[in-house]
């Protein structure tokens, strides 16, 4: 897909019901609830990626804290005080299948590194972070992120595993 690949934030009238990742649950969230969560909740903001008119593509992100004994690295975290640490969750990710493997998942990807940025410099933000589904860890992982601390690999019944990206690492995260 050599087209362009347009980032906006969801719109009320944007049509989502012929979207289909290939994760039910995903495919459920972004037709019923990521309107919802973001103009009646205020819980959350999804960003599209369009291509000829055609949501091709969704990204979900909301404030968030994590307790600093979670942080991955020690160094890091000798650094940071006890209280809740202000980061952005990448709470849902989804490229329709149609659209899979022609560069839609990094350019929301880069479009939500270069928002905890924006949240870095506006309110504070130490780090993205996401419960990786198993088959999308090492999309994660290629991206710099790594396990937060109090979870182990191995997880059972393809449990997600919680992901963090520091944002001081962003730079180097997505070429
Ligand atoms: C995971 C997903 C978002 C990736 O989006 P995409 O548009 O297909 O990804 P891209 O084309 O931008 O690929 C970016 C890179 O990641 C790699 N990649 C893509 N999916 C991957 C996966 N599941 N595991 C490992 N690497 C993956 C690509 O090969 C590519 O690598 P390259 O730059 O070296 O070629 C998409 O496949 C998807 O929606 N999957 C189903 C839903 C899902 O699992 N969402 C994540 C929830 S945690």
């Amino acid at each position: 897909m050599a087209k362009a690949i347009e980032i906006r934030p969801l719109a009320r009238d944007d049509d989502r019901s012929g979207f289909s990742c290939g994760q039910r649950d995903l495919d459920r969230f972004f037709e019923h609830y990521a309107g919802q969560n973001q103009f009646k909740l205020h819980l959350a903001v999804t960003y599209v990626a369009v291509v000829d008119e055609r949501i091709v593509g969704f990204a979900t992100v909301a404030a968030s804290s994590i307790e600093r004994a979670r942080v991955p690295s020690a160094r890091l975290r000798k650094r940071l005080p006890t209280y809740p640490l202000p980061v952005l969750r990448l709470a849902r990710l989804g490229v329709d299948t149609r659209a899979q493997g022609h560069g839609v998942g990094s350019a929301l990807l880069r479009h939500v590194l270069a928002l905890a940025v924006e949240q870095r410099d506006l309110f504070g933000c130490v780090a993205v972070v996401t419960d990786a589904k198993p088959q999308s860890v090492s999309f994660y992982r290629s991206l710099g992120f790594v396990p937060l601390e109090d979870v182990r690999e191995g997880l059972l019944h393809g449990e997600p595993l919680p992901m963090l990206l520091p944002v001081a690492a962003i730079a180097s995260a997505v070429p």
